[in-house]
């Protein structure tokens, strides 16, 4: 097939995109508003960039009326949130959280996660998580206007909290041990085990990695 996406409706291209983009990581983002209530959703557009500083991306989608995500308005309000990553273990609360709760009611509270203070944001971080990332928003940039734009959180990681059980040997996260979960398109979900892992070397220049000189 072949698709001009001018020509489809958004939720068409959505459903055609999704089943080819990923796995998508989940960042379970912990904000507050300016009021001081708390707020905790799901972003599966969510990357990694940079390493000086170490920035991250996730992207809120506006409503059907063109009305922002409170996660959105309180990251414009705050300038703060959490990334919690997601495992296998939490992803169906994790669901149940980016149900339309009402502003004003904290997922915290609903779906029965438990606040952890943060050390350098006000936002707490989720202790069922085993990996958390305090961010600093740098920029926030939509991308048009109206119903489902999207607008690109750009953050600054400032800190990192890790379960010393997900550590390997080598005093890095051991991904199987973290057991990410990740989206896939329609209603479907992975997640990272030991026998979906593989290695490969980076290359040199003239090789392709793994074959030996014949
Ligand atoms: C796994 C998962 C990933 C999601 N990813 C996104 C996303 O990247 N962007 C988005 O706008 N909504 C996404 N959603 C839907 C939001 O989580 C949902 O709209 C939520 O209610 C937003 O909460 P808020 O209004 O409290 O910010 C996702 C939902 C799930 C379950």
């Amino acid at each position: 097939m072949f698709a001009i996406l001018e020509d489809l409706q958004p939720q068409d291209r959505h459903a055609l995109l999704t089943p080819l983009i990923t796995p998508r990581p989940i960042a379970f983002v912990s904000t507050r508003g300016a009021d001081g209530i708390g707020n905790l959703a799901p972003f599966s557009f969510f990357a990694m960039g940079g390493q000086s500083p170490q920035s991250v991306a996730f992207c809120p989608v506006a409503d059907r009326n063109g009305n922002p995500k409170d996660t959105l308005r309180n990251v414009r309000a705050t300038g703060e949130f959490v990334i919690n990553i997601v495992t296998r273990a939490m992803a169906e609360r994790v669901n149940q959280a980016s149900a339309p709760y009402p502003h004003g009611v904290d997922e915290f509270d609903v779906v029965g996660f438990t606040r952890v203070p943060s050390v350098m944001v006000q936002p707490p971080r989720v202790a069922e998580s085993p990996a958390s990332l305090e961010c600093r928003v740098f920029q926030v940039i939509p991308h048009g206007s109206g119903p489902l734009h999207g607008t690109w959180v750009i953050g600054e990681v400032l800190a990192a909290h890790i379960d010393d059980g997900i550590l390997a040997a080598d005093g890095l996260p051991d991904t199987a041990k973290l057991d990410p979960a990740a989206r896939l398109g329609r209603t479907e979900w992975s997640h990272v085990t030991t026998d979906s892992i593989f290695s490969l070397v980076r290359p040199t220049v003239g090789r392709p990695s793994g074959q030996t000189p014949g």
